[in-house]
């Protein structure tokens, strides 16, 4: 996975004007590019006075453009104004990919890679007697890709999955399901594609009994062994008791 197909805006209010009556103004700066070397750089510079915007700088056009008769008329006033012209393309340089390449190595170039968990769980349908989850925590970017493989072949059928869910801490979560029927001898594995990985990983389901469970297990199997031993204790206690009871006659 790359960020070149991401499309990446650096969003700013550069200033705002109010009046007493409501009316307002102001500037806003939108940097927007797809492309880590900011190749595709565009700037779109908006003017807008009480909710509307009247003129609109746009870098590509290398001009203003005019929604009103208002800003139709400053757009050509600007326009054929060679300082504002050269002033306004210089900001592609001086603001857009100043900041963004110090956006770039700062935030979107850290990855935080996945905490990968696959398990079982009670199937949502009656169509399948078995369902998995796996699931991704804690990675950084949202990005990921998810799915299921039977015998290293993508299944496509009977998977649903989550939207990566914010952990409102810039980490994100997904989950997604395969309801199947298991056959023997096949190995069905969840394969998890993000950024902080070289290499897709791929995690195996292993059907054998997971820890939480084997953990149940030896603790009922000691609890059964203590009080096997417990009992046994007691009758032969009570064994030995009765028998060494001396029987007095009675008259
Ligand atoms: C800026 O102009 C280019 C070229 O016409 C266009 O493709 C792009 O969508 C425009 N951007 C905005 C935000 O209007």
């Amino acid at each position: 996975m790359t960020l070149s197909n991401l499309k990446c805006t650096l969003l700013l209010v550069v200033f705002s004007f109010y009046s007493a009556d409501g009316y307002y103004y102001h500037f806003m700066s939108e940097c927007r590019y797809s492309w880590k070397d900011l190749r595709d750089m565009e700037l779109i510079e908006r003017r807008i006075y009480n909710k509307v915007e009247y003129a609109r700088y746009n870098s590509t056009l290398k001009k203003f453009i005019g929604y009103t008769d208002h800003g139709v008329y400053n757009a050509e006033k600007w326009n054929s104004d060679p300082a504002v012209m050269a002033q306004m393309q210089a900001e592609v340089d001086r603001y857009c990919k100043h900041n963004n390449a110090i956006y770039y190595s700062n935030i979107l170039e850290k990855t935080a890679e996945p905490y990968i968990k696959l398990r079982s769980a009670k199937p949502a349908s009656s169509k399948h007697p078995a369902m998995l989850v796996c699931s991704a925590f804690d990675f950084y970017p949202k990005a990921i890709r998810v799915t299921w493989l039977r015998d290293g072949e993508e299944v496509t059928s009977d998977v649903t999955s989550t939207e990566e869910l914010s952990d409102g801490d810039w980490y994100y979560q997904v989950h997604s399901h395969l309801e199947y029927t298991p056959k023997s001898g096949e190995t069905i594995s969840c394969k998890v594609e993000h950024a902080s990985f070289p290499q897709p990983k791929v995690v195996d389901w292993d059907p054998s009994m997971p820890e939480s469970e084997r953990n149940k297990f030896a603790i009922g199997a000691s609890g059964l062994v203590l009080g096997v031993i417990i009992a046994a204790a007691g009758l032969i206690y009570y064994k030995k008791k009765s028998h060494g009871r001396i029987l007095v006659p009675q008259s």
